[in-house]
């Protein structure tokens, strides 16, 4: 790992000492530079200084553009750079945070430690331990497994900086963590991952998209690195179209790369070979962008496998979805939710069904919570008759008030987001009660983003052009689903408890979302 012939040194080697000291104290790319021997191209410079002046940095970035090298200068800098500080390092997999990022930063520290030997300019770093350096005047880097979201909480009043390395797959409660603690004091964030399938809608995805106003975005694509620049002078880059002219042949123009260890000619010229260009993966790891082509499903099959064998607790009460429909045409359907563990389905298509449907309801009344009943259509007379009958019945509608109007088009949108929300978690548990029928109706779904940025659900009316019936059971499992009304039910203590905690968020550790199959 030696010093790369691109990056430029970010000032003239004549300056005094005093003036380099200087600099080190404000920026950490010169701090890298002088005092660790790391000498950074373009974007890894761009993205630290991001850090330095913005609160909130996401960068996502395709294969191998020295994302993780330069998160390690950055927390050598902040350790370095402010007494009682945090550098918090984490990421889904704490095999990564561990033996790739931990490594780095000791790496570095190291390089330092001779330079100043050396009798030149260069920090005596502490030692430290594999995942935890401390140093004096209270000055820390820590990794955290996000096993425990609590463990993020209690860094007030330092200078924290949080490092999420393939961001992409941090669940929700750590992104809450980290955002809680941001409240208090000198805290800035640094999200970097490749915008794998699978992180749509997730937080990584949303400081692209909905949350943009509050963070400040980069991405670096393949053909903007280094091994891809012209040798001209300029800012001239090869294009794709330049690439695959080029003679594959070994040894040849695809071997020479300048900065070898960065994402190489080599390696975008198979990728292309071996995906194409209309390939998720192509998206992802090349152009450093969000899948878009084929990555539109609300629930994948990963998620449905994940969560068939996920171990959840039954919650004491019962929460209902109801979704009548009148007689012949499509289903009446009714789904039970045992807190988030997916209970059993009734469905029927006879004339009579609301009458049957109640006596199949009645042996669990006691417990029942409330039912979610569609009041759209035929359903507004269920909704009274169930009121009548004294049943807890909550009427919902597709065109419910939106609590985040700026995101989603409509309440539907938003319930199914908190459903796939709950997926992505690691929340619900399917058990043995999702059945085939269900299931498709739940891998089909698709959404999209209209053009004011809000997520939409595919409406019924094109679904059924692709040829699928109108998701009435899906309907009736979403609409029953106790975590899209968050903040209106009252959560008893323990009502789904066991399903957020550790054992959860372990098990996706090491695939998280970057297994998500194709
Ligand atoms: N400025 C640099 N100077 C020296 N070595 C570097 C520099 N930037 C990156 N490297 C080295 O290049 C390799 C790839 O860098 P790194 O792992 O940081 O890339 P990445 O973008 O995080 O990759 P991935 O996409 O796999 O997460 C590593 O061996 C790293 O040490
Ligand atoms: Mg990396």
């Amino acid at each position: 790992m030696g010093r790369t012939n691109q990056g430029k040194p970010a000032f003239a080697d004549r300056r005094t000492t005093e003036e380099k000291l200087a600099a080190i104290a404000i920026d950490p790319v010169a701090f890298g530079s002088v005092m660790l021997g790391a000498e950074l191209w373009r974007d890894q410079r761009a993205l630290l200084r991001a850090v330095v002046k913005h609160k909130r940095v996401a960068y996502k970035k395709c294969h191998a553009t020295g994302g993780t090298f330069a998160e390690a200068v950055l927390a050598c800098w902040w350790f370095f750079r402010y007494p009682r500080s945090r550098v918090i390092i984490t990421g889904p997999s704490w095999n990564n945070v561990e033996n790739v990022v931990f490594p780095l930063i000791h790496h570095l520290m190291d390089q330092s430690r001779r330079l100043a030997e050396q009798g030149g300019l260069g920090v005596p770093f502490p030692t430290g331990f594999k995942t935890e350096i401390r140093g004096d005047q209270d000055r820390m880097i820590l990794g955290i497994s996000t096993d425990n979201a609590e463990r993020f909480k209690g860094f007030d009043r330092t200078h924290l900086l949080y490092i999420g390395d393939e961001a992409n797959a941090l669940k929700t409660p750590i992104w809450e963590a980290m955002e809680g603690s941001q409240a208090a004091g000198h805290v800035h964030v640094l999200a970097v991952a490749q915008p794998e399938l699978g992180s749509i809608g997730s937080k990584f995805y949303r400081a692209f998209h909905e949350d943009r106003d509050s963070w400040h975005t980069m991405t670096t694509d393949a053909f903007h690195t280094p091994n891809f620049k012209k040798p001209s002078r300029g800012n001239g880059y090869y294009d794709l179209e330049w690439l695959l002219a080029q003679d594959p042949v070994e040894g040849g123009v695809l071997d020479q790369n300048p900065v070898p260890y960065l994402v190489t000619r080599r390696w975008v010229y198979e990728k292309h070979r071996e995906w194409g260009p209309a390939h998720p993966w192509w998206h992802s790891k090349v152009a450093g962008a969000f899948p878009t082509s084929m990555d539109d499903s609300l629930i994948s099959l990963t998620h449905i496998e994940e969560a068939t064998n996920r171990d959840v607790s039954e919650g004491q009460k019962i929460t209902v979805g109801m979704d009548p429909a009148g007689a012949g045409r499509d289903e009446f359907t009714m789904r039970l939710w045992y807190g988030y563990k997916l209970g059993p389905q009734w469905a029927s298509q006879k004339p009579d069904a609301f009458g049957h449907a109640l006596i199949w309801l009645e042996k669990y009344r006691s417990r029942i919570d409330w039912i979610g009943c569609d009041k759209g259509g035929l359903g507004s007379e269920i909704v009274k008759q169930l009121e009548d009958l004294k049943w807890p019945v909550r009427p919902m509608h597709a065109q419910d008030v939106v609590s985040e109007p700026e995101k989603y088009l409509d309440a539907q949108t938003e319930r199914a987001f908190a459903l796939r929300r709950g997926f992505d978690d690691g929340l619900i548990g399917l058990g043995g009660n999702l059945d085939e029928k269900t299931a498709s109706q739940l891998v089909t779904l698709r959404w999209t983003v209209n053009n004011k940025g809000q997520i939409a659900m595919e409406p019924n009316a094109a679904r059924k052009r692709r040829g699928l019936p109108s998701p009435d059971r899906f309907q009736s499992l979403l609409l029953g689903y106790p975590g899209s009304t968050r903040g209106v039910v009252d959560f008893e203590p323990g009502y789904g408890s066991g399903t957020g905690g550790e054992g959860v968020m372990g098990g996706s550790q090491m695939g998280g979302m970057r297994g998500r199959s194709w």
